[in-house]
């Protein structure tokens, strides 16, 4: 079938993947950001959110588009080392005007998954998974709002987030644009306007994360100082 046996095929699925998980990305920094001004609101949300049929078939759904998102990673670059062949070891100088987040992207990509491990495991394997199993936890499985003030309370936790936040903005940022190409966006100048809206795009979505957790970590937002 010509979306998996072609590089172009292969491309596209990378391209729709990436686009579907920035999508999450956005409703899930709306999410986070409704933290800021209420915690009984935030955590009404995870309740709707919780162990509930719908919202587990949205995880497995999400879980799929991100194992073949990465799976497709691993395929295409090591399509594209095939393809350069020895000459891999023969380029000492960098190639110009290539940008370092695109050689980059597999490196990236890491960083971005062990993140993505350890947020897994301070939340959802807390709240989701503990409550499908009925696992004990110091916090109600329900509690998102106290779950976020306690795991931002540990600056070792703020900078490994700020790192792995860092990481995801430079993944996205060129991602966005690599898509772009990849879907056929045609023209120098409409080529250039799309590459200028997804790196505002992301760097909005990702200052957002920032400041929930830097927010959650100084306690300075409205749900934070009101609340008892
Ligand atoms: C930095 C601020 C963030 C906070 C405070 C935060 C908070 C949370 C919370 C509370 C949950 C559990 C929700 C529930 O089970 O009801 C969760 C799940 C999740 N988060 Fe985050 N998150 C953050 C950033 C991110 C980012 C940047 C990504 C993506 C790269 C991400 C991806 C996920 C995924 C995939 C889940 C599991 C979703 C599911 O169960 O369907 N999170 N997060």
């Amino acid at each position: 079938m010509w979306l998996i046996n072609s590089s172009i095929g292969r491309k596209v699925i990378m391209s729709v993947t990436g686009m579907a998980l920035i999508l999450f990305m956005t409703f899930h920094c709306c999410m986070n950001v409704a933290a800021l001004f209420s915690g009984e609101a935030y955590n009404t949300i995870c309740e709707l959110l919780g162990a509930n049929w719908y919202a587990v078939a949205a995880t497995i759904a999400l879980g799929a588009l991100a194992v073949c998102h990465i799976v497709y990673a691993f395929i295409l670059t090591a399509q594209n080392r095939r393809a350069r062949g020895s000459e891999r070891y023969a380029v000492t100088a960098k190639p110009e005007k290539v940008e370092w987040a695109s050689q980059n992207m597999l490196v990236l990509g890491l960083i971005v998954v062990l993140g993505l491990g350890l947020h897994l495991f301070n939340f959802w394997y807390k709240m989701m998974f503990a409550e499908l199993v009925g696992m004990e936890t110091a916090l109600p499985p329900t509690d998102g709002f106290g779950l976020m003030k306690e795991t931002f309370s540990n600056p070792v936790y703020v900078v490994l987030y700020i790192v792995w936040l860092v990481a995801l903005w430079f993944h996205l940022s060129h991602g966005f644009w690599s898509a772009m190409q990849t879907i056929g966006v045609n023209g120098k100048v409409w080529f250039n306007r799309w590459k200028i809206i997804g790196t505002v795009y992301v760097t909005l979505l990702i200052l957002a994360f920032v400041v929930v957790v830097l927010a959650f970590f100084f306690g300075c937002a409205p749900s934070l100082c009101c609340a008892a």
